[in-house]
């Protein structure tokens, strides 16, 4: 018998919302016209999932495709690069909405900026796109990745010119050691995609750089006739993208937002640990975290994005394996006429989450709680593609991880 989805309704008590002002409509513009200076940029398919939706019975079931996204088959490259452009701007005393793409990388900012060296620890996606950002726009990249990271990713990150590791440590350590190397290191910067105590104004523009994504999203929504979705479900590792995602549809629908049901590996279910406590402290999870969600393996919030999503999300999930492997077979042998997503392990347990929510009484309780029916307009996030092809292979050929 499979393991089973935990889940806690959100009762914690709201603080006082300080940090919703990061995911402001204005500042995800100014993300999203920095990327749209990118000669790579074009907005990713939102994947309609009609026929699932109607066996499923719910109204629309959307899928946000980003195995598209800059030709990175991942999200993450939105945040690293708005945070590097923001960094930039600052240290030559320049508006951010001055750095486009041609002035990056032109003669006149090797002029003005020099080159620095960007410091981060990583599953795979997020040095994948500081690695890629950084050679694109001739600066240095130095990527730790934690122990048992698959050849594959590491391959990417070094094909960008960065100087690449694997360690013998957790995601959280190797997020230390990149700080430290950072701070020891002349020109030398951290840019991470968590925050924590005195370190928030780079990770606060990594977040607006993933409301790119969402407010892509919003847009491809109302063009296909859906004025907002009724439920947004998204999957977090330290929880960034998450409180970037809950944070911009709460400011673009102040008066009806969506309900936020957010997803975790059950092995680094941090938030769900901290929703569970109740108090509204995060708490932290540490030691080995053994999952195929190698991009949700990550056991300490970003402070910033805790805060966004203690106040506006309605229930937090912790997914076995079985859930992801679920949503990636799921979306990788769709109904017919439905379009095909190629969904990577940390992309695909929202699928896997909401179709066995849907065909199974088990977890109707869960249903229940959020309200998913008939009238419901749902909207999820597939964060990646095949960032591991062995194990996608594994999953979707083989059927690996199987539900029972
Ligand atoms: C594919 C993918 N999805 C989701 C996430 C979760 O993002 P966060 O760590 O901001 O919660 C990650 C993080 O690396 C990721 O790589």
């Amino acid at each position: 018998m499979s393991e089973k989805i935990k889940w806690v309704v959100n009762k914690m008590p709201k603080s006082d919302d300080a940090h919703l002002g990061i995911m402001s409509l204005e500042n995800v513009e100014a993300a999203r016209s920095f990327h749209r200076s990118f000669p790579q940029y074009d907005v990713t398919p939102l994947a309609k999932l009609d026929a699932l939706a109607g066996e499923l019975g719910l109204k629309d079931l959307a899928v946000k495709d980003e195995s598209y996204r800059f030709g990175l088959n991942a999200f993450k490259v939105l945040g690293g690069s708005f945070a590097m452009a923001n960094y930039i701007a600052q240290k030559i005393g320049r508006p951010v909405s001055e750095m486009t793409y041609d002035y990056l990388t032109s003669d006149e900012l090797a002029r003005d900026f020099g080159q620095a060296t960007f410091f981060t620890a990583t599953d795979g996606n997020h040095g994948r796109g500081v690695a890629w950002a950084a050679n694109k726009l001739g600066q240095k990249a130095v990527v730790h990745m934690p122990k048992g990271s698959v050849k594959s990713r590491f391959d990417n990150i070094a094909a960008e010119g960065a100087e690449v590791t694997i360690e013998e440590v957790n995601y959280d350590e190797c997020v230390r050691m990149a700080a430290a190397e950072a701070e020891a290191c002349e020109n030398g910067v951290i840019v991470q995609d968590t925050a924590w105590e005195g370190y928030e104004e780079i990770p606060s523009w990594i977040m607006e750089g993933y409301g790119t994504m969402a407010s892509e999203a919003a847009e491809q929504y109302a063009a296909a006739g859906v004025e907002r979705p009724t439920h947004v479900f998204v999957q977090a590792g330290v929880g960034s993208l998450a409180g970037g995602v809950v944070g911009y549809f709460t400011n673009l629908f102040p008066d009806n937002p969506p309900i936020f049901v957010v997803m975790e590996a059950d092995t680094a279910a941090c938030l769900y640990k901290g929703a569970l406590a109740g108090d509204g402290e995060p708490r932290i999870v540490d030691g080995d975290m053994p999952t195929i969600m190698a991009g949700l393996a990550c056991g300490e919030p970003n402070t910033l994005g805790w805060d966004i999503l203690r106040n506006h999300v309605s229930v937090f999930v912790s997914c076995p394996n079985w859930v992801a492997a679920k949503g990636m077979r799921v979306l990788g042998a769709p109904k017919k006429g439905d379009p095909r997503v190629i969904s990577g392990e940390s992309g695909a347990v929202g699928a896997g989450l909401i179709t066995t929510l849907m065909e199974s009484d088990e977890y109707a309780d869960l249903r229940e709680a959020i309200g998913l029916t008939e009238k419901s307009s749902v909207l999820m996030f597939s964060t990646e593609g095949d960032t591991d092809p062995v194990n996608y292979r594994k999953v979707v050929w083989d059927g690996a991880y199987p539900a029972e």
